[in-house]
């Protein structure tokens, strides 16, 4: 079979741009992704490309380059749902807040909800991509819907795990390392791999290609994130260590990194990853495992996340004790507020933790990120329920001039690792702030002399 028609189910960080892409590359194929967030799709379809949603170094050419010739952008789901051959299922599933699983499991309302309305809409067979990360065996669920609630036509379900990073979301699905679909065993599913296979083939290697069966995809996808996680929980615990020891981490993850068998990525230390994905998928992972009475399991990989929270704390109580253990009324900067930088995303950034830990001591927050939007910062803060919206909003300034941001603070604290923070006039930051002034470097992106040379009282991680 041929793929001419594609329809993606939420336009997010993950539809948007790999949608984007497969566009780009495949001019021949009509992509159409659809969100039922109006306000989402109307500034996909912004006139002015530099205006869409999302945030990717490089994704606005690309969608102003397919926009319109076989790229679109709407929120008639059932149309497009009717017209597609291939449906990717992009749509958000976040950690389950009620219920059975509560803060652990994926909560896949928005899953079920998908497949319904293609169940009731598909009058012809189709193959059904998830997308999203998804628990293992959801795929399983995803059928049943299907087939059940159904107008008798046939469905293949594919599982087709993103592993694209945010703020290189481009380039990573440009030259991904490899590219994985699991699918049925049977003779109709390993027709619906290959027609996806082909898809990629369209600018991916065959060999970097893997086809496996639906378990083991959706199981790799969390084993990934997992890994990667784990590295950063790893040096961050050795970040604390480094401390108490006169180590320095960062030495310490050079000389480890460069062994062939470690690797060089994944090992700067850092105060916490934050990121849609990581905990998300830990969590997924820990319940899994409980569920199946493996409880050893559930305990190794639910350590990776209770080392995350350390770390986070640590760092705002390093703040508090090192101003003489009180902030009370204290400005405190925060250089960043995104989860990582190149990026527009807030989802689990560890400065939203330590800004909480920071207004419990009534501390007072400036923020400034150069591409997170201010009602992004105050809802995010408004989701943990410490405090009413106007104690939150009362608590948090945000400036749209870094150095505005910084004027008469007692310290700054770096959260995101943005490039131009590096490039920044320090000396003429440091007269403005009072004395003596602190710099609490989050992310290590810092030069330490030169700061100190200026007068700062410098704090990185693990060191
Ligand atoms: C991750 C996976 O990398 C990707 O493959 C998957 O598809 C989705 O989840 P993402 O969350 O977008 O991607 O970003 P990533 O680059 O993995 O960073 C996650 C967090 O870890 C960020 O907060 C980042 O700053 C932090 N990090 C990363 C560190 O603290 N130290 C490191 O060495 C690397
Ligand atoms: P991700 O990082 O996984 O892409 P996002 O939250 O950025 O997550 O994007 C998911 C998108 O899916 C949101 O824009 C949301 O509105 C959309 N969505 C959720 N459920 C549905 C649905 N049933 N139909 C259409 N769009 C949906």
């Amino acid at each position: 079979m041929e793929i001419t028609k594609i329809c993606c189910i939420g336009a997010g960080y993950v539809g948007g741009p790999t949608m984007a892409v497969i566009a780009q590359k495949c001019p021949n194929i009509k992509v159409t992704v659809v969100d039922l967030n109006e306000q989402r799709i109307k500034d996909w379809n912004d006139p002015n490309t530099d205006n869409i949603p999302i945030y990717e170094p490089g994704l606005s050419e690309i969608v102003a380059e397919a926009r319109g010739r076989n790229l679109f952008f709407s929120t008639e789901v059932e149309k497009a749902i009717d017209e597609a051959q291939v449906i990717f299922i992009s749509v958000n599933t976040p950690t389950k807040t009620y219920g059975k699983g509560k803060g652990m499991a994926a909560d896949l309302k928005y899953i079920e909800l998908c497949a319904r309305q293609i169940a009731k809409v598909a009058k012809q067979n189709k193959i059904v991509v998830e997308k999203s990360t998804l628990p293992v065996r959801t795929a399983e669920a995803i059928k049943s819907i299907l087939d059940n609630t159904g107008n008798g036509v046939q469905f293949q379900i594919l599982s087709n795990p993103e592993f694209l990073a945010e703020g290189t979301a481009v380039t990573d699905l440009l030259n991904p390392d490899r590219i994985l679909i699991g699918g049925d065993t049977t003779t109709e599913g390993q027709e619906a791999i290959n027609a996806l296979v082909n898809v990629y083939a369209n600018w991916v290697e065959k060999d970097k290609i893997l086809t496996t069966n639906v378990w083991s995809s959706e199981l790799s996808k969390l084993t990934a994130n997992a890994f990667l996680a784990q590295r950063i929980s790893s040096i961050n615990a050795m970040s604390e260590l480094c401390e108490k020891t006169g180590a320095d981490v960062s030495e310490v993850a050079k000389a480890i990194g460069m062994d062939s068998r470690i690797g060089a990525k994944f090992l700067k230390a850092s105060v916490g990853f934050g990121g849609s994905c990581f905990q998300k998928d830990i969590l997924n992972l820990v319940y899994i495992a409980k569920s199946y009475g493996l409880n050893e399991v559930a305990d190794y990989w639910e350590q990776v996340i209770i080392m995350n929270d350390h770390q986070k704390r640590r760092f705002s109580n390093k703040i508090v004790q090192t101003l003489y253990n009180t902030v009370a009324d204290k400005k405190i900067t925060f250089l960043g507020w995104a989860f990582k930088k190149d990026t527009n995303d807030t989802r689990e950034s560890a400065a939203i933790y330590v800004a909480d830990d920071l207004i419990n001591e009534q501390a007072k927050i400036s923020v400034y990120d150069p591409k997170v939007q201010r009602h992004k910062m105050l809802s995010d803060l408004d989701y943990l329920e410490t405090r009413t919206k106007e104690e939150n909003s009362n608590a948090l300034t945000i400036f749209e001039n870094p150095y505005e941001s910084c004027k008469g603070a007692h310290a700054i604290a770096v959260l995101t690792e943005w490039d131009e923070f590096i490039t920044y006039d320090w000396q003429k930051i440091y007269d403005s702030m009072r004395k003596p002034a602190f710099l609490f470097d989050g992310r290590n992106i810092l030069n330490a002399k030169e700061l100190e040379k200026i007068g700062f009282i410098y704090k990185g991680i693990g060191s």
